[in-house]
């Protein structure tokens, strides 16, 4: 429901986001990776992470299956669900780029219209989106969680990249081929293009 329908009239913050930006020296964004799971989307927002750690910013991990447990855990693997998950995720990143912070994310965020509201809800300034690109085939010769050979045998529905459709980003900021570099060298690669010092 609108909130207009609720009578609902936001207040405005003294303290707000360029005040506590401010205060953490640092510009708020979103790095929002996406692609298959299993692609290296948490393993690279890890090791973004743990760098950006070390240059002293103030960062927080939002990652699919942890978030899954918490927040969003009356949500499935449906349409529905999996739209319902991004918007949430681009609603709490919003009030995490309020409160100064540089938020990663790490969902397989299939669908283009969803990683589209999410931008819009940040603002494209504010939102610098990375597309994990490790073909299907990889995805499935790693199976590090064993989710691909189950999806296989019918034991999982909906499952992205099997019984799920991915729609590839079509103008990503960029995209990571990790058949082809390494996690040092990607971590590298992103940390340059965001211009962090
Ligand atoms: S999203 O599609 O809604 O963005 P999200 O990133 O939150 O997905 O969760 C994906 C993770 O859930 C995968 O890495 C995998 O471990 C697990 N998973 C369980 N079932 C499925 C499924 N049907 N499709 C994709 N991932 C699944």
């Amino acid at each position: 429901m609108k909130s207009e329908k609720l009578h609902i009239v936001p207040h405005d913050y003294r303290i707000n986001r360029e005040v506590r930006a401010k205060a953490l020296n640092q510009s708020p964004r979103l790095i929002w990776f996406t692609g298959l799971s299993g692609s290296g989307k948490s393993t690279l927002a890890n090791a973004l992470e743990t760098e950006m750690y070390n240059r002293g910013l103030s960062t927080y991990l939002l990652d699919g299956d942890n978030v899954r447990t918490g927040l969003n855990s009356d949500l499935d693997f449906s349409e529905k669900s999996r739209v319902e998950n991004i918007r949430r995720i681009g609603e709490v990143a919003n009030l995490m780029l309020d409160a100064g912070l540089i938020v990663l994310s790490a969902f397989v965020s299939p669908f283009e219209a969803d990683r589209k509201l999410v931008c819009e809800k940040v603002g494209s300034e504010n939102y610098f989106e990375i597309f994990v690109n490790t073909s299907l085939e990889e995805c499935e010769r790693r199976d590090t969680k064993g989710l691909y050979a189950k999806a296989r045998a019918g034991e999982i529905s909906n499952f992205t990249g099997i019984s799920s459709p991915f729609e590839a980003p079509t103008n990503p900021d960029l995209e990571i081929d990790t058949e082809k570099v390494s996690v040092e060298e990607a971590v590298q690669l992103i940390i340059n293009k965001l211009n962090i010092k």
